[in-house]
């Protein structure tokens, strides 16, 4: 049987180089997007409704839906959340329907959409998400969200941690130099990816706004057990 590939993308301006080639999309935004969203869906939300622009999460809140947003690392004015995943753990949140729009992750969400399959990838979620797409026989592509078309760490590693295990089954390969360079610094930081990402840019963003606890949790891997999947512009549970 002919191996599938795994590939790491480093961000969405990247993605056209990779796009139609792979199944299965998994978008990673480590420090918050991505967390926030499996924090969700593991409290019970019903779906996340990832936009892009402030002003679509506008128009879905005036009709009624609780919506995140989140620019700068800080909420938006006007809006119920940001992209803590702790927000998200408010059990009155439970069987809602919430809209989300951040800087990075629910952008390259939408970049990706029109992929077969796309599911969302964190540290808190990652076992849970290697161990299925294990089974699917599916080309896997790991599209990282970056900061504003820049590379970041965070998500490189998270890619790396997948492309790594993937390929460790035996059933995957990888051509990409991106996929090499995410599996070392994969490999540099497993052991302490709290300390190993002290000068992530990002993570200093988000220690200037005293958001620490944020930066553990979302450092902190397989804390969650759920595999939220785009399915009609919502992201919903997938039942694995
Ligand atoms: C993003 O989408 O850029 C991030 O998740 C931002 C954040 O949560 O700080």
């Amino acid at each position: 049987m002919d191996k599938k590939l795994v590939e790491v993308c480093f961000t969405p301006d990247d993605y056209e180089y990779f796009k139609g080639r792979f199944e299965i999309v998994v978008v990673i935004d480590v420090l918050r997007a991505t967390s926030a969203i499996c924090s969700a869906i593991d409290n019970g939300v019903s779906s996340v409704i990832p936009v892009s622009t402030l002003e679509e999460a506008r128009i879905l809140q005036s009709k009624g839906y609780l919506a995140g947003a989140e620019r700068q690392g800080q909420i938006v004015e006007g809006f119920d959340f940001g992209n803590s995943p702790y927000s998200y753990m408010d059990p009155k949140l439970k069987g809602k329907d919430i809209v989300l729009s951040t800087t990075n992750g629910t952008r390259a969400i939408n970049i990706a959409k029109d992929a077969p399959v796309v599911v969302i990838g964190s540290l808190i979620n990652l076992e849970t998400l290697v161990n299925w797409l294990k089974k699917q026989d599916k080309n896997v592509l790991c599209l990282c969200s970056g900061w504003k078309d820049n590379f970041n760490l965070e998500d490189t590693i998270c890619g790396g941690a997948i492309a790594d295990e993937l390929i460790a089954s035996g059933y995957f390969t990888s051509n990409e130099d991106s996929s090499v360079a995410a599996k070392y610094l994969y490999h540099s930081s497993s052991h302490n990816y709290f300390g190993f990402l002290k000068s992530s840019s990002h993570r200093r963003r988000l220690k200037k706004l005293n958001l620490n606890e944020d930066i553990k949790y979302c450092l902190t891997p397989n804390q969650v057990e759920v595999i939220p999947i785009l399915q009609n512009d919502k992201i919903v549970p997938l039942d694995y």
